[in-house]
């Protein structure tokens, strides 16, 4: 990879740059800036704007351990990189990093970003359209009137297991519970299986000591799916990819469904977060929603514009020596989609403060033929459940002082790790049954299915449990147990 020339270059070497010059910002070799630790976790944007100035619209960072990346900053060059796939790959293997020994990819963080899978998104051209075709089907079969049935449940039972208590915290209790069971719930889950999948997918996130177990627990979930819509096949995403013509193997199958289940939970979550703490904390945004200068859709659209759920996308990388930007990428060069900084860039924004929201054309959702295929539902997951949440509870207040609000940041993310509120004390609405599933289809080889086999999720006991309502697991699972 080559350090830009031009006049964005950093200091020659051994002279002292000026304090406020932007290339104070190059903080490890060969001019680069280092995309994680404390300066980037912290202020992300402010470090895009600090490598916009120092190098234009595209920047050589450093990921951890020091490797090397070009981050996209431009809107047009993100555009640009997005929807050129033959010039830049979406797969991993084109990368000279595996052959320079640049990463360990035994120990390395970056593994399960930038890493190879057998997966729509690690693909390119044919490959890519065999595999995302089968994706959008299982992703289309549904209406939006029928998905927003799901949500409209899950919301209400959701906010039934706190509304009495006149007080929650938004992100563990309402903004990631309502997305992980909507998902399961599209992919085929069972009621009954979902509340435990729900926890073991929020776990695996969260790095914790029992993330491993989690992951392996989700892994054998999915299995167990596949293994019951072979079986009995119903209106879900995995009996579609099972059944789609382009033949996806079980494995194929599985890693399909836990893209899904993790690509659309997270960035869902996010969205939702920052829509909510946009409400309880800038009385103009709740103005103009309250005043109706704003709808709910159109406050989602404006937080994608300034929030992105995914700040920066990796990854894509040159499949030949090109120049972007002003900047000479060399062929293997791996190069990040700087979502959140591409939507604040000044030829396409010129005033940040001027409201957006009734533009979709942001990047938050990407660009190109790896265009996010779900985002219709993550944005109907995050308008109707804020959406019932908001007319349920319309004096929610924040509990806690603005300040005092933190996040959990990486190179590629920021999350708010709570949102603690107020509101009156009301009594649950929705009653404790589960709506019944829709009937699945007569068996086409006449033998009865065997029952699932019960498995148990990471730090719960072994072994079948006395059968709990499908709302009194939830309850216990949003209260922590
Ligand atoms: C607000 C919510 C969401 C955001 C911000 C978001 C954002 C993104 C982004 C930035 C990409 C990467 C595209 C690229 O590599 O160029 C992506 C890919 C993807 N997303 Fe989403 N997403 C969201 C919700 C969802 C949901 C709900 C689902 C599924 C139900 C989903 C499924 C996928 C899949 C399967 C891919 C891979 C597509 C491919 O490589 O062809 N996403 N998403």
């Amino acid at each position: 990879m080559t350090v830009p020339p031009t006049e964005h270059a950093p200091a020659q070497p051994g002279a002292v740059p000026p304090p406020g010059c932007p290339a104070h910002i190059a903080d490890g070799p060969g001019g680069a800036t280092r995309l994680y630790g404390p300066a980037a976790e912290t202020d992300p944007m402010g470090l895009y704007e600090k490598l916009r100035a120092a190098h234009g619209p595209v920047a050589p960072v450093l990921l951890d351990g020091d490797v090397r990346a070009w981050l996209v900053l431009g809107y047009l060059e993100n555009r640009d990189v997005a929807s050129r796939p033959t010039q830049f790959s979406r797969d991993p293997r084109v990368w000279h990093g595996w052959r320079s020994g640049e990463i360990d990819p035994a120990t390395s963080p970056l593994i399960p970003m930038i890493g190879w899978r057998p997966d729509c998104v690690c693909a390119d051209g044919e490959e890519h359209q065999r595999l995302r075709g089968a994706v959008t089907a299982g992703l289309d079969q549904f209406d939006h009137r029928g998905v927003r049935r799901h949500i409209t449940r899950f919301a209400h039972q959701v906010i039934d297991t706190f509304c009495e208590n006149g007080e929650a915290e938004l992100v563990e209790q309402f903004t990631e519970a309502v997305p992980m069971l909507t998902l399961s719930h599209l992919l085929g889950m069972s009621d009954e299986d979902a509340p435990r999948l729900v926890h073991a997918a929020r776990d695996l996130f969260k790095a914790t000591e029992t993330s491993l177990a989690s992951n392996a627990y989700v892994l054998e979930c999915l299995e167990k799916l596949v293994a019951e819509k072979h079986a009995r096949p119903g209106h879900d995403i995995a009996s579609a990819l099972l059944a789609h013509p382009a033949g996806l193997t079980d494995e194929e199958v599985q890693h399909h469904l836990r893209l899904i289940l993790l690509a659309g939970y997270e960035t869902t979550a996010n969205l939702m977060s920052n829509v909510m703490r946009m409400v309880v904390t800038d009385p103009r945004f709740r103005g103009s929603l309250a005043g109706g200068q704003m709808t709910l859709p159109e406050a989602v659209e404006q937080v994608l514009w300034d929030e992105p759920p995914l700040m920066v996308c990796p990854g894509r990388w040159a499949n030949g020596d090109t120049t972007l930007g002003g900047q000479q990428i060399k062929a293997g060069d791996m190069l990040l989609l700087g979502l959140a900084a591409g939507n604040v860039d000044r030829t396409i924004r010129p005033d940040s403060a001027t409201p957006v929201h009734h533009n979709r054309a942001h990047l938050s959702f990407s660009a190109g033929t790896h265009e996010c295929p779900g985002q219709d539902i993550g944005r109907i997951i995050a308008d109707a459940g804020i959406d019932i949440l908001l007319t349920r509870l319309p004096d929610i207040a924040l509990a806690v002082p603005e300040e005092s609000l933190s996040w959990r940041s990486s190179t590629w993310a920021r999350h708010l790790t709570a949102l603690p509120v107020t509101f009156a004390p009301r009594p649950p609405q929705s009653d404790d049954l589960p709506a019944p599933l829709p009937a699945p289809p007569p068996q086409s080889n006449g033998r009865p299915v065997p029952p699932p086999r019960p498995v148990s999720a990471p730090g719960t006991a072994r072994g079948p449990e006395p059968r709990a309502s499908w709302m009194t697991r939830l309850r216990r699972l949003l209260r922590g147990r």
